[in-house]
């Protein structure tokens, strides 16, 4: 395999929108909702070269909201080959002000930041406000400090608002259009008819893209960067580590080491069906480190839940590093299930060039002392989005719908200090728990579900003798971010159920709560 094979790889063969990516925490948000309508659209930095530009097959250019001022010399601004190319250019927020400034019109800083909903008026008729009438009003999002103080004479106006009289413009001729407004956020309620005309009728762009496209692309991209070398993954059996597993799989095959580390912390069977499934079903190369009693020989004595949680984190390190230490062969790649909310917080310009990450990192957790160039297949992804894509690789529906489990696994789950036996008890539990809410129906309607293990012993009566024995606590939640989260109203008869079920089967167990606090004040874990 060599590098040449994918030159071609670059120039995508379906209709491609840009988006120029000026810093905005919305950047991701408009290429996801140009790929809901189907067609393809792609991030780069608003610095990108003119030649890298020229290589996609663009159909339109969309330039993002940034955190910057065009009022301020040194800015960015939109690079002139895009004004060269004759393709249509939406302008948004910032990407708005931008324009307005190389066309020669003005922008002006605002005293106040304008945050929040706003209602703009239709003015003139345009293509991008088709299906709304002159006058029309339409609730939007705004979030601007500087607005477009005077139109370039070129452009005309299309629609206001009390606070940014011109709210949005455009260069019929040109078709370059803009908008103060964010349309890609779900706050603006029509934001997609508006996004929808830019993209179908005023591009033109077929929308005829579909997951399998982004799939095809991003194998591409991965043997571009790895070529014929290997690359280590850390598999978690999670959503994200499995889809980028076998995004790999497909683009390098027995290139890809997969190292999968049973901390003794898992779900029960969890070591048994990730083994069954990757390596029997899937055959991909994976290693099964049996790491049971070191993890739970660090743990002895420790009952602090940060402490515990440092430890997990420490012990995997050292083992991950341990193991690729043994493997013949020098790894260069370290491969990482790491998905947009989790990079979120990083500038938003950032270019595709590869990292090289040197110390530990969050997810997974990299060997210290490695120097590896990181494969992220998913970084510019929503967790939907990754979900689609697992489901379309052939990973199965259960595996994709599985509710987040914490890094340190049953370490936060086993309150105070942790033992075999009592993880024993929580995964069989935890396992009856789970299994009932399949059973019921009621699974994919929670977002997460679990057992936690009290540190008490309470009291129980089974047949004439007393037992003193373990107390379960189960914890069920619903939310859409794990921000803030409510308790799940689970019927009594289902509780029920699943108590009896818990303290007939097992032994050391006596007595089972249920969690009825919501997030916040509590946590969604217990530590
Ligand atoms: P809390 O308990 O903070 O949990 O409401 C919010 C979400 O994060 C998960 N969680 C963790 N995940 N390492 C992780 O990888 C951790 O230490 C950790 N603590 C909590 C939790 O399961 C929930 O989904």
């Amino acid at each position: 395999m060599s590098t040449k094979d994918n030159s071609a790889a670059n120039k995508n063969n379906f209709d491609t929108i840009l988006v120029l990516d000026f810093g905005s925490q919305y950047t991701q948000l408009i290429a996801r909702r140009v790929r809901e309508m189907n067609v393809y659209s792609e991030i780069l930095p608003w610095d990108i070269s003119s030649d890298r530009i020229k290589e996609l097959n663009l159909k339109g250019i969309i330039l993002s909201g940034g955190p910057e001022s065009v009022t301020n010399s040194n800015t960015p601004r939109a690079p002139e080959i895009i004004f060269e190319l004759g393709i249509p250019i939406l302008g948004i927020c910032y990407g708005m002000q931008t324009l307005a400034e190389q066309f020669g019109g003005q922008v002006a800083a605002s005293k106040i930041k304008e945050f929040g909903h706003a209602q703009i008026t239709i003015e003139n008729t345009s293509i991008l406000f088709e299906g709304f009438d002159i006058g029309a009003n339409i609730d939007v999002w705004m979030s601007h400090g500087d607005h477009v103080s005077s139109l370039p004479d070129t452009f005309n106006l299309i629609a206001s608002t009390e606070s940014a009289p011109i709210a949005a413009m455009e260069h019929a001729e040109k078709l370059i259009y803009a908008l103060q407004f964010h349309p890609e956020v779900t706050h603006t309620k029509e934001g997609n008819v508006v996004l929808e005309n830019f993209i179908t009728k005023i591009c033109n762009a077929s929308q005829s893209w579909k997951m399998e496209g982004l799939i095809e692309q991003k194998i591409s991209k991965i043997k571009k960067q790895v070529d014929d070398q290997k690359v280590l993954l850390g598999l978690s059996g999670g959503v994200d580590s499995s889809v980028t597993a076998m995004l790999l799989d497909q683009a390098i095959g027995k290139n890809l080491i997969c190292v999968f580390v049973d901390n003794g912390l898992l779900r029960k069977n969890e070591a048994e069906d990730v083994e069954l499934l990757f390596r029997e079903k899937l055959d991909l190369n994976l290693i099964v480190v049996d790491a049971k009693k070191i993890f739970h020989r660090h743990l002895k004595g420790v009952s602090d839940p940060e402490q515990k949680r440092k430890i997990i984190g420490r012990t995997f390190i050292d083992i991950f590093d341990n193991e690729s230490e043994k493997l013949k062969d020098k790894i260069n790649f370290l491969a990482q299930g790491t998905i947009y909310p989790d990079v979120i917080e990083s500038s938003g310009s950032e270019s595709n060039e590869a990292r090289v990450i040197k110390s530990h990192h969050n997810v997974g957790g990299l060997p210290d002392d490695m120097e590896m160039e990181l494969v992220e297949p998913l970084r510019d992804l929503f967790k939907d989005e990754v979900r689609k894509m697992g489901l379309e690789l052939g990973l199965p529906q259960e595996m994709i719908n599985r509710h987040p489990f914490p890094g340190p696994g049953l370490g936060v789950r086993v309150l105070g200090e942790i033992t075999a036996e009592k993880v024993n008890t929580l995964q069989e539990a935890d396992a009856i728990f789970i299994e009932e809410l399949i059973k019921a129906g009621l699974y994919n309607e929670v977002s997460q579900a679990f057992c936690v293990y009290l540190p008490v012993k309470s009291v129980g009566v089974v047949g004439d003798e007393r037992r003193y024995a373990d107390v379960i606590a189960i914890r069920a939640v619903v939310t859409v971010d794990f921000m803030t989260a409510t308790w799940a109203k689970l019927p009594y008869e289902f509780l029920e159920l699943v108590s009896n079920r818990i303290v007939n089967e097992i032994e050391e167990i006596s007595r089972v709560v249920y969690d009825i606090s919501s997030k916040p004040p509590a946590t969604i874990e217990w530590e």
